[in-house]
C-alpha cells in the first residue's frame, strides 16, 4: 500500500474516532478504547484462522469465506458472538466486546483491505433485560453473592450508578474483581449485557424501586 494512501486512511480512520466518542447513545460501544480488528486477530483468532485448524476459514482466503460471508455480517457476529461448532463464542476469549469481535470479522473476511467497523450492530439479543437478570445475572445478583450489588439495594448501587451506564456495561463484558467477563455467560452479546445492567439498575435506583 502506497504512504499516501495508508496516511488518508488514518486520517479516515481518525475521524471516525471522534465521531464514535462524540455519540454517547444506545448503540455506542461498551468500551471506550476498542482494539483494533488486526490487533485482534493477530492476538487471538490467528491461532486457527491463520492455518485453518479444524476446517476454520483462513484469514484473507476469498474461498474459504465467500460461502459464509454471503449471510451477512451481522449473521457472522451472531455466530462468532455465541459459538458455532468447533468455533468457540468470542474466540474463546470472552472479554472482547461485540464491537471488537465485528473488527477482527471484517479483517480476516477482507485481509485487512477494509476500514475497521465504527460501530457495533447490537442486535444479537437472547431475551430482555429482565429474563437475561432471572437466567444468567440473578444466580449472583439476587442475593449479593461474593459482594455482587444486590437487585434492589439502592445503597450498593449508588456508587456504582454514579458511573454511568457504559462504564457498567464495560465492567460487564471485561469483568470487574469478582464479577466475571460477561457473568460467565460468554454467549451474552454487549446489547445483552446492556439490557439486563439498565434492568439491574432500573429496580436499584431509589429506596422505593424494588
Ligand atoms: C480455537 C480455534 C478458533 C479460534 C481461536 C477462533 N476461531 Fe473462528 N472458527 C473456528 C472454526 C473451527 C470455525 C469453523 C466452524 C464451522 O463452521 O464449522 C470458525 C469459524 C468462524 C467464523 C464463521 C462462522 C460462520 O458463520 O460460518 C467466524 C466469523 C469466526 N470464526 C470468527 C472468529 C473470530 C473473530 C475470532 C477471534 C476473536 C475467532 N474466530 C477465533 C475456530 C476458531
Ligand atoms: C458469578 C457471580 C456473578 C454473576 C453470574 C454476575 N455477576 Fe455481576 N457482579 C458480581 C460481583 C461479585 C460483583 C462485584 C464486583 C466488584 O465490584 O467487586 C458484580 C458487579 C457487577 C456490576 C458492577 C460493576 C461496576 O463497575 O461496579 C455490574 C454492572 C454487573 N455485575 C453486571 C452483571 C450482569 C449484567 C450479569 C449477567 C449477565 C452479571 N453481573 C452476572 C458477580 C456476578
Amino acid at each position: 500500500m502506497s504512504k499516501i494512501r495508508f496516511q488518508s486512511r488514518r486520517i479516515a480512520l481518525a475521524a471516525g474516532f471522534v465521531a464514535l466518542a462524540g455519540m454517547v447513545n444506545q448503540a455506542a460501544a461498551a468500551d471506550a478504547t476498542p482494539r483494533t480488528g488486526k490487533q485482534i486477530v493477530e492476538a487471538i483468532c490467528i491461532h486457527c484462522h491463520g492455518e485453518g485448524k479444524d476446517g476454520a476459514p483462513r484469514i484473507g482466503n476469498t474461498n474459504d469465506w465467500a460461502p459464509r460471508a454471503k449471510f451477512g455480517l451481522n449473521q457472522l457476529s451472531k455466530n462468532a458472538m455465541e459459538g458455532v461448532r468447533k468455533m468457540p463464542a468470542h474466540g474463546g476469549e470472552a472479554t472482547l466486546s461485540d464491537l471488537e469481535v465485528e473488527r477482527a470479522i471484517s479483517y480476516m473476511v477482507s485481509g485487512g483491505r477494509t476500514p475497521d467497523p465504527q460501530k457495533t450492530h447490537g442486535k444479537v439479543s437472547h431475551g430482555s433485560g429482565e429474563q437475561i437478570v432471572a437466567s444468567a445475572c440473578g444466580n449472583c445478583h439476587r442475593e449479593g453473592s461474593n459482594g455482587a450489588p444486590k437487585i434492589g439495594d439502592a445503597e450498593a448501587w449508588r456508587p456504582r450508578l454514579a458511573k454511568g451506564i457504559n462504564e457498567l456495561v464495560s465492567s460487564a463484558v471485561h469483568g470487574h474483581n469478582k464479577m466475571p467477563s460477561r457473568g460467565g455467560f460468554t454467549n451474552l452479546s454487549d446489547a445483552d449485557l446492556r439490557a439486563a445492567v439498565s434492568f439491574m439498575a432500573s429496580k436499584s435506583s431509589g429506596p422505593n424501586n424494588k
